[in-house]
């Protein structure tokens, strides 16, 4: 325990008038006096929303972790932060994942708690609820909600990634409306998140190879009762973590980093784990830059078959030995000594991982694919860097030349992709600009640009696309995301022009924009911003200090912790 005691001592164990007043309000919910002697006061933040569909069910997990934490001697209180719903919030989610990290951190700190459990599971609500308890630092423990059961359509299997395929079917007339109808309650047929190795199942995976869950937590699904058992066991895992005074900062250290990203490259994750990762290590502060991804995915061959980079899916990730099952596999690459929430080496994580399918989850030997990992590209068009999902890409397309076509924002896009007379072919580069975490703002999912419908009817299924914007975890095609810096803020993505020509070589990690450095200055010259800088409210302060991609796009001002001392009070 804390040297000092238990920090919620310093409100319920007070005397006089300020102890009578933090315990008496809480006694309206019916607490009896002896929870408020000594016990380890443990808070449950909760991103339970109906708004949140992924975290529907969080409720009742909350009730799981509660019975963990009481039978292990500790006080639970539930609480709840902002929750971040991928498919119904807009702009986009990712918007707010800064805003939602500060209400996670201000509301550990302001509160008599000793220890936290972070209940999180659609895209952005795990990355936002980590980086605000780093920057406060007290024990914590993270349960992920789980997966969706496998969609199941007209006989086959179906799962986020088809959206794209459904929607390319659609325009390209080889599927009815009616029909894309019919498989919206196909695919989202049980409770908990996309089941496929989307950005949701990246981020539960991340958290496990960080060391900050059990074991298993990332790929039990939401609807197995094994996902509460887990949160239970969570529950009375963080009153010990208490005790022991396991903090995150002992747990997130550098190597702990360099695992995550080796178990990243093998599962096949999202792109977005570039960004969540780097804004992670900037709260707890530790260094971490963008050619770390690529440096630490080399060698590591893509180990898991699933979907948008395979075939099967987060249930079927579960049943072949999930995560542990992996790192296993990792365990001559991994760093064995890193602390997880159990208090000891991550590698009894895994020590007795059994793969049960090998279709599901390859061996070092017999890799699902020999390329994974993320590949961070650099050149005159990202001086800062740019990524690339080579497992979701075509290996055709890892070395190209094309011609520009360019859209000036995602509205200019949608307003012209499928113009008959668009000069594009299988060969063109699509190109997306304002759509970073300034331009936009807020970086949305739209750097996988759906093919012009004339290509698609070509038989077409994949063409190079460049932007300064995301992809979802769930889209695949050879697409470079992140550009830094962004062309809001006058990175030569800005520049680019129709018919410009664009060389993108993957394995030379290069990506360059064939124009002059003359002509690229006369244009830089000459180029004014043409998005709007808000004056006002959160989107005005989220302008004014997101940093660019490379950086994890975190607020320039929330960088490093404030800890978990509470200066003043009032009382
Ligand atoms: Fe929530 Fe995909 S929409 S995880």
């Amino acid at each position: 325990m804390n040297k000092e005691g238990l920090r919620s001592q310093g409100w319920f164990g007070r005397t006089g008038k300020d102890g009578f007043i933090y315990r008496a309000w809480m006694k309206n919910q019916g607490i009896p006096d002896e929870e408020f002697r000594g016990r380890p006061v443990i808070g449950i933040c909760n991103t339970w929303s109906e708004f949140t569909p992924c975290n529907a069910h969080f409720r009742e997990l909350a009730e799981s972790v509660k019975k963990g934490v009481i039978a292990a001697g500790g006080f639970p209180v539930e609480f709840p932060v902002m929750s971040l719903g991928e498919t119904l919030i807009k702009p986009t989610a990712m918007l707010y994942r800064n805003l939602a990290s500060m209400d996670v951190e201000e509301s550990i700190r302001a509160n008599p708690m000793d220890g936290v459990v972070l209940l999180c599971g659609c895209d952005k609500t795990t990355p936002s609820l980590v980086m605000g308890a780093c920057s406060v630092n007290l024990p914590t423990i993270v349960v992920s909600g789980g997966a969706m059961l496998t969609g199941r359509f007209r006989g086959k299997t179906i799962g986020t990634s088809d959206v794209w395929r459904f929607n390319d079917a659609v325009r390209s007339g080889e599927m009815t409306e009616a029909e894309l109808r019919m498989a919206e309650a196909s695919m989202c047929r049980s409770r908990g998140h996309c089941a496929v190795m989307g950005t949701a199942s990246t981020m539960a995976c991340m958290v496990e190879s960080l060391g900050l869950t059990l074991p298993d937590n990332a790929a039990i699904p939401a609807a197995d009762s094994r996902r509460k058992v887990l949160a239970q066991y969570s529950g009375q895992r963080i009153v010990d973590m208490v005790k022991e005074n396991l903090r995150l900062s002992d747990i997130l250290t550098r190597e702990a980093f360099e695992n995550a990203i080796m178990v990243n490259a093998a599962i096949g994750g999202s792109t977005n784990f570039v960004l969540h990762l780097l804004a992670i290590a900037g709260r707890i502060g530790v260094e971490l830059n963008l050619e770390d991804f690529d440096r630490f995915s080399q060698g590591i061959p893509l180990l898991a078959n699933l979907q948008p980079s395979g075939e099967y899916f987060m249930e079927d990730f579960y049943y072949a030995g999930g995560l542990p099952a992996v790192m296993r596999q990792l365990h001559e690459k991994l760093h064995h000594g890193t602390i997880a929430v159990s208090g000891k080496p991550i590698a009894e994580n895994y020590a007795e991982a059994v793969t049960y399918d090998e279709k599901v989850i390859g061996t070092m030997d017999k890799p699902f694919k020999e390329m994974s990992g993320i590949a961070v590209v650099k050149g005159n068009l990202c001086s800062e860097g740019a990524v690339l999902k080579p497992s979701a890409a075509s290996p055709h397309l890892m070395k190209h030349k094309g011609q520009a076509v360019v859209f000036d924002n995602i509205e200019d896009y949608h307003a012209r992709i499928d113009d008959p007379d668009l000069p594009v072919t299988r060969d063109s580069v699509l190109v997306l600009k304002n759509v970073g975490p300034v331009g936009y703002p807020g970086m949305p999912e739209v750097g996988n640009m759906a093919l012009p419908k004339k290509l698609l009817e070509e038989g077409v299924e994949d063409i190079v696309r460049i932007s300064d914007g995301r992809m979802s975890g769930t889209g695949f095609g050879t697409v470079v995301l992140h550009v830094s810096p962004e062309s809001a803020t006058g990175g030569t993505l800005a520049l680019v022009r129709d018919g410009d020509w664009i060389e993108l070589d993957v394995e030379a990690r290069s990506l360059q924009l064939l124009v002059d450095d003359d002509e690229l200055a006369t244009r830089h010259a000459a180029w004014r911003a043409s998005h709007t800088v808000q004056q006002r409210g959160y989107v005005g302060l989220y302008q004014q200090h997101v940093q660019q991609s490379h950086l994890g796009a975190d607020m320039d001002f929330l960088r490093g912790a404030s800890g978990s001392k509470v200066t003043r009070d009032s009382h």
